[in-house]
This record gives C-alpha cells, sequence and structure tokens, in this order.
C-alpha cells in the first residue's frame, strides 16, 4: 500500500484456516484490520498465531455475521471502506445433509455484510467463491468464462447464488466486488503457528494425510484409482494458503487503488496445475521422509475426474502468481500438524 493513511480491511471469517493466513498478509502489506468470528468452526488459536507472527495484536469481534445488530455495530465501530468475506460454512457433505443449515448460513452472513456495506457506504468486497462452481467440465483448464455447471452440493450452490448476490448488489449500487474462485486450498504458514485445524475427520485429503501421518488416523483411503487420468486416480489444483492468502491482498489493493476494469470481477485462484491424488500422497511421502499408511478404496460419490485453473486472468490482471512449490507447501502442512499436536 503506497497511501499515507492506513487502510482498515474486515475480515469475517478472520480465526479460520484461510481468514487467519490472509491477515498475516494483510499486515505484512501495510494494511489495518479487524477481525470478526464466531468461532462456529475455530477457536482463537489461529488468531493468537496470527498475534505472534505479526507481533501485532488484532482488534476482534466475537461476532455471528447473521446477527445484523452485531455486525451493525461493528460498521458503527470501526472505519474501514474494504471487507474480505470468509465467513460461512464448507462441509461439501454436511451440506448435503443439512441445505437449510447451509442457506441460512452462508445466504444470510452474506446478505447482511452487503447491505450495511450499502447503509454505511463501504465501497470494497472480496468474497470467498470456490472452483466448485465449475462442476465437472470437460474444458481444462478452467477459465473465468467456463459456463458454471449447476451444483452438485448444497454449499456449492451457495457459492453460486452469492456469486450473482454480489454480481446484482454491485450492479445496482456503488459496491465493487471480486469473487475469487480458490482450487484446493491447502498448507499451513512456514512459521507453522497457523494452519487448517478441521473438527472431527477431516473430509479433505491433506487434513487427512497429515493425521494419517500423526497416527490420529489409521490408514488413508484414496478414493478410486480408475478414473480416466494418467495413474487413475482424481486430479486437481492445490494452492498453497499463503499464496492464496496474498490473492486476497492483490484484490483488495486492486480496488482500492480503482484498477479494476468492471465492478465485479471473477479470478480463478490456483497454481494452473493439475495433481493426482497418488502423485500428492507420494510426495508428501518423500519430501516429509516417512512412510503414510494408506489404502486404494472405492470412489467417493460427487467427486469429479479432473480440475484445475487457467490462472492467467489472475496473474495478468491482479499482478498475482503461485510461488510456493507444492513440496514446500506440504512440508508446511506436516510442520503444523507437528505443532498442533504438541500444543
Ligand atoms: C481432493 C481429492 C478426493 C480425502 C472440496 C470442496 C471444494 C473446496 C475444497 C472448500 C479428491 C481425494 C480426499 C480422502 C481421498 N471446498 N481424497 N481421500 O473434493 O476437491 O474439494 O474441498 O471449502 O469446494 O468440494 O477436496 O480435499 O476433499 O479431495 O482420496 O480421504 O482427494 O477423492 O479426489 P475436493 P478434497
Amino acid at each position: 500500500m503506497n497511501t499515507n493513511t492506513k487502510h482498515r480491511v474486515l475480515v469475517t471469517g478472520g480465526a479460520g484456516f484461510i481468514g487467519s493466513h490472509t491477515l498475516v498478509e494483510l499486515i505484512a502489506a501495510g494494511f489495518d484490520v479487524v477481525a470478526v468470528d464466531n468461532f462456529s468452526n475455530s477457536d482463537d488459536t489461529c488468531l493468537r498465531g496470527v498475534e505472534q507472527i505479526t507481533g501485532q495484536k488484532i482488534p476482534f469481534e466475537n461476532v455471528d455475521c447473521c446477527d445484523f445488530a452485531a455486525m451493525e455495530s461493528v460498521f458503527q465501530r470501526y472505519d474501514f471502506d474494504s471487507i474480505i468475506h470468509f465467513a460461512a460454512f464448507k462441509a461439501v457433505g454436511e451440506s448435503v445433509e443439512m441445505p437449510l443449515k447451509y442457506y441460512r448460513n452462508n445466504l444470510m452472513s452474506f446478505i447482511n455484510v452487503l447491505e450495511l456495506m450499502k447503509k454505511y457506504n463501504r465501497n470494497n468486497i472480496v468474497f470467498s467463491s470456490s472452483a466448485t462452481v465449475y462442476g465437472e467440465t470437460d474444458v481444462l483448464p478452467v477459465t473465468e468464462e467456463t459456463p458454471r455447471m449447476p451444483a452438485i452440493s448444497s454449499y456449492g450452490n451457495t457459492k453460486q447464488i452469492c456469486e450473482d448476490i454480489l454480481r446484482d448488489t454491485v450492479a445496482s449500487s456503488s459496491v465493487k466486488g471480486i469473487a475469487l474462485r480458490y482450487f484446493n486450498p491447502i498448507g499451513a504458514h512456514p512459521s507453522a503457528l497457523i494452519g487448517e485445524l478441521p473438527r472431527g475427520v477431516p473430509n479433505n485429503l491433506v487434513p487427512f494425510i497429515t493425521q494419517t501421518a500423526s497416527g490420529i488416523r489409521e490408514c488413508l483411503s484414496v478414493f478410486g484409482n480408475d478414473y480416466p487420468t494418467p495413474d487413475g486416480s482424481c486430479i486437481r489444483d492445490y494452492i498453497d494458503v499463503v499464496d492464496l492468502a496474498k490473492a486476497h491482498v492483490a484484490a483488495i489493493t486492486r480496488m482500492v487503488e480503482g484498477k479494476n476494469k468492471q465492478n465485479y470481477e471473477i479470478f480463478n485462484v490456483g497454481t494452473g496445475k493439475g495433481t493426482s491424488v497418488l502423485e500428492l500422497v507420494e510426495m508428501f511421502q518423500r519430501v516429509n521422509n516417512l512412510k503414510l499408511n494408506y489404502k486404494i478404496a472405492p470412489r467417493r460419490q460427487g467427486d469429479v475426474v479432473s480440475i484445475y485453473a487457467d490462472t492467467s486472468l489472475a496473474n495478468n490482471e491482479l499482478g498475482w502468481k503461485a510461488e510456493r512449490s507444492l513440496e514446500d507447501t506440504l512440508v508446511s502442512a506436516w510442520k503444523w500438524e507437528q505443532y498442533i499436536r504438541r500444543k
């Protein structure tokens, strides 16, 4: 940031995995922050970690974004012009079983934030979207122009609907918005002071791998080795969480500096490289010098065969590029797992 007065950013879901890493990168880039979270899927571990990394006390409000009055009080008490909205439920399987829980939480919290932005004249918002909006697509790599497919889960549908809510709000107000479509965020801060803290049995691959390596889970199941891919396992675009956090800083800076070309923009955030589950498992073992107990299991319902990003738009427009190697990311994930188990 090269403005004289520090620009403050409200980060909803600031105690979470991506939120906490983004707080660190915002502060490193010269922004002030205020974080809100209701700890529905987190605790204060990562906030304390952010404070250790940055050496700063993080202004924090324990608020549920669905509580309009409590959120309004945050808008009244803090001066910020930009918001990064992470706060949402994100378990794909649970969303299929409890769709109303997901629609209520993910839509209402976002609508509240947008209404308050309009009411208090706050201008810029970055929304956490997901590559899940592309569904099963034949076009690889996927660009932002690749048509969205009907969502397979209620979680995915909330991401599509929120994108549309943002598009329509921007079209009818002075709000500017950027939706970042994340591919598969993994890893942890190199300090190992912040990382992913899944509750219960992890659904996602890398937390399951690290928990298996640390002995909490007996054996990793690789869901399917008979897909039409070179080694038969599914292919994803694994994006390092620190790189992902930096994409948010680039998106906010773009709007603050008035460099956005449209008032609503969408960017893929990935590496552009597809990695199979078996490749990832092999790499994790190699770079961390350990042996992982794993077996081939049946396919998991709802998995797309292969998806990875075309990142040219983010590279050219945001001036952002994934930098950390997958090897380093997998080392950081293991380092974090060991840190959190010792705590
Ligand atoms: C990756 C690959 C699995 C676990 C989901 C959401 C997406 C985003 C990120 C965020 C797949 C395989 C997994 C395991 C396995 N959501 N796998 N054994 O499904 O690509 O994306 O998380 O909040 O919206 O859909 O990620 O990490 O679950 O799976 O073999 O124990 O690993 O089959 O091929 P996914 P994932």
